[in-house]
């Protein structure tokens, strides 16, 4: 049963955990102590980090420590340490690495050079956070940064609002990022979750060498790069645990991570790494007494390594970036027909297909692209959010009524940010799209102006008619256009630079007023693929379609990046058929199953041709995935074995009190490394290279506790009793040594 936490009184419940838990933590470690001069600033605490900011006696705010807990202590360290960057580093006045804040003031200076005014903890949204104001010492600009602190989690969350404090005169922003943070002086190491459609949160590991790094979007899309980092110090990068910095931008159009370990003398080889919007292209005119926020930029310090990394972060957005309405939900298990249909949906085919998925267990039934007016190629329809009559002759409704009643919800697909040139919609305002007036934009998927109030309340009203006269439980919201010219020619010139950010904000203003309206609907983010996985969607939608590469083998290694940075329950994942190009090597449905149950369990694959046997094999997986489901969406998962290092690939999720795992074993390829004899059948031993060792030890469970072990889905297996210091420091024999097999083991307490 999918558990409903959303009630008032259940929101209530978790607002009082929440408090209860501030304020029993702020107890134990002063999440933000204010220490006097000399030597004044602040010591900011997690659970463990700590980060200290210095004010001198020039009234300059230097972040002088960001590590271990313990160093917090330290009240007497002197900004020599890491000297010279400030907490917001300018453009212009003191020597600095990279500037959050480049301004052009009216007569044209280009300098800021701001002073320290004022500190206070305040609370946000029941955390405790440090207000700095600053302002410039010449001019009339207020700089306010924000830094919350999540410490459980070993979340620091920074923020900056800019604001004119003139009467008359504009103040141009040409760069505002979010906020950045300092390392002590080393050799580092950056892993990048990056790749490309189809390949998306491969990570990539390189040294930061001296210079600048940049890893940024410039095309509204990001499934070339997520906005998300980890560092390490080099001589530690290969261990389990040691010491871990790392961060998310929380933003879906284009952002930027820098990380300037530009040598100076004065900077050491301090590692300065900066987070926020990517103001290439764009400008942001600050009119008098108006204010511009950047998003969040969170960071991170863990002494547990890139495992302790990945453990915090997506406790964090678990329990508190997604939105509430759905946080404590479980996750459907969803039916997708996209890859049978493509554009040809209609009436009968959707109520064949969802017969057979009611069948299977299915709880979800969602139609893709497709569904509306015209909707017969990808260069057709677009931006006419009308149900087409010739595939549903009487609306969507009627089907809706039956998959429902199957016992069903129904879920639709949608992209609103877009048009094509042959569509109504475009017909009748060529006008609202972005492009240069003399630079036609090409003619399929083009990005419509959301920055205009005109083109906002044409999709508020569209999707808001859409979702008022259908009961629809579910939007995939997806976004196929990469953004190259963001002309718009009617615009103020001011207001042409600032496209961008208006765009966005508008994105998230829909998608906030439509979540208001229709709360009860569950919002998964899609752009061709994992492209807008990022926490500023995550603070609107519930989960995100992970990649359009569905192959079992290759979603693996695309799973297992993800899982690196984000929660399960956010990893939509389906069960497909197989490509071409992996036809020699097609693991069974079993083995697809077991991948796609590492996340969010889909299927997408022609169910109205699957054989007695095959759709029998689906319904004992969806079973199986219903029984692991909790500990799969809402424990804590330990990444046991790395597929990107070994054969092979496991995942662990444990229940959050500790008396139960279950635990998803991978096999790939087998190599071979001597001639192959038919005599010697290939799993009998000696002919193969084996990368990994063939011993499984598992993790957080307690060890003093008894452990039952069994195969899922092994009618004979009784299991085997361990300790769980047993399980974690001795292990037991890997469960399988054929090549594209998989094993869920079952643990639970004795
Ligand atoms: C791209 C998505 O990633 C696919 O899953 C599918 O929804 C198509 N768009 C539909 O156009």
């Amino acid at each position: 049963m999918i558990k409903d936490l959303c009630s008032v009184p259940a929101r209530l419940l978790v607002i009082v955990f929440n408090l209860f838990f501030v304020f029993s933590h702020a107890q134990n470690y002063h999440a933000i102590e204010q220490v006097p001069a000399p030597n004044g600033g602040w010591v900011i605490r997690t659970k463990s980090s700590a980060y200290q900011l210095l004010v001198t006696s020039d009234k300059r705010l230097f972040p002088v420590f960001y590590g271990p807990l313990q160093q917090g202590e330290n009240k007497k360290r002197t900004p020599l340490w890491v000297t010279r960057v400030e907490e917001v580093p300018v453009r212009g006045g003191a020597p600095n690495k990279t500037p959050l804040l480049e301004v052009v003031y009216n007569d044209n200076v280009r300098s800021a050079d701001l002073e320290y005014v004022s500190g206070d903890i305040i609370d946000v949204d029941g955390r405790p956070a440090l207000k700095i104001v600053e302002r410039d010492r010449l001019y009339p600009l207020q700089v306010t940064c924000y830094i919350r602190v999540l410490q459980e989690y070993n979340i620091l969350e920074k923020w900056i609002e800019v604001k004119n404090t003139g009467k008359k005169d504009n103040i141009k922003i040409q760069n505002l990022m979010s906020g950045s943070i300092l390392l002590p002086a080393d050799q580092y190491v950056l892993t990048q979750l990056s790749g490309s459609e189809l390949g998306e949160f491969q990570p990539y590991h390189s040294d930061i060498t001296p210079g600048l790094k940049i890893v940024e979007n410039r095309l509204f899309k990001s499934n070339n790069n997520m906005p998300w980092f980890l560092v390490r110090p080099k001589r530690t990068a290969g261990n389990a645990d040691g010491p871990a910095w790392w961060g998310c931008v929380h933003y879906s159009g284009n952002w930027r991570l820098i990380f300037d370990n530009a040598y100076e003398r004065q900077y050491n080889y301090t590692l300065q790494i900066a987070g926020g919007i990517n103001f290439w292209d764009m400008e942001w005119t600050l009119h008098p007494g108006e204010v511009l926020t950047t998003p969040k930029f969170s960071t991170g310090y863990t002494t547990e390594g890139a495992e302790g990394a990945a453990r915090d972060n997506a406790a964090y957005v678990r329990h508190t970036i997604l939105p509430l309405q759905h946080r404590h939900e479980l996750r459907p298990v969803l039916f997708n027909g996209w890859v049978n249909t493509t554009f040809f949906v209609n009436d009968s085919i959707e109520l064949a297909m969802a017969k057979v998925a009611s069948g299977l267990g299915v709880e979800l039934f969602a139609i893709d692209d497709g569904w509306f007016k015209g909707r017969n190629s990808s260069s057709e329809g677009l931006g006419d959010w009308e149900v087409d009559r010739k595939k549903f002759p009487n609306g969507l409704q009627p089907l809706i009524d039956s998959v429902h009643k199957m016992g069903m919800q129904f879920g639709l697909w949608v992209e609103p940010e877009s048009v094509v040139t042959k569509s109504e919609l475009y017909k009748k305002h060529p006008d609202w799209v972005l492009e240069y007036s003399k630079r036609r934009a090409t003619p399929s998927r083009i990005f419509l102006n959301l920055a205009r109030e005109d083109v906002y309340q044409y999709l508020f009203n569209a999707l808001d008619k859409i979702l008022s006269e259908n009961k629809i439980d579910f939007i995939k919201w997806d976004q196929n256009t990469y953004l190259g010219d963001t002309g718009w020619p009617g615009a103020a010139p001011d207001v042409q630079k600032e496209v961008g950010i208006r765009f966005i904000s508008n994105v998230y203003r829909l998608v906030d007023a439509l979540k208001e309206k229709h709360p009860h609907v569950l919002f998964e983010s899609c752009a061709s693929g994992g492209g807008r996985v990022d926490l500023g969607m995550f603070s609107r939608m519930d989960q995100a379609w992970t990649s359009d590469n569905a192959m079992a083998v290759d979603r693996l290694f695309i799973q297992y990046g993800y899982l690196g940075a984000l929660p399960a329950n956010t990893m939509e994942s389906w069960v497909l058929g197989n490509w071409n190009y992996q036809q020699n090597n097609q693991p069974s449905l079993s083995f697809k199953f077991d991948v796609a149950m590492s996340g969010l369990l889909g299927i997408g694959s022609d169910i109205l041709k699957w054989t007695p046997e095959e759709k029998a094999i689906a319904k004992k997986k969806i079973e199986l995935y219903k029984i692991i489901r909790p500990m799969v969406q809402q424990g804590t998962l330990y990444r046991l074995v790395s597929p990107f290092e070994n054969n092979r690939c496991a995942l662990q999720y444990n229940s959050n009190n500790k008396d139960s795992a279950v635990v998803l074993c991978y096999n790939l390829a087998l190599y071979v490394t001597a001639s192959y004899s038919k005599d010697v059948p290939i799993n009998g031993g000696a002919q193969f290279l084996d990368q990994g060792s063939t011993v499984l030890k598992l993790q957080g469970l307690d060890p003093k506790i008894n452990y039952r072990i069994k195969t899922a889905g092994d009618e004979k297996d009784r299991g085997e009793i361990y300790t769980g210091d047993y399980l974690m420091n001795v292990g037991i024999v890997w469960p399988t040594r054929t090549p594209f097999d998989s094993r869920i083991l079952l643990i639970s307490k004795e």
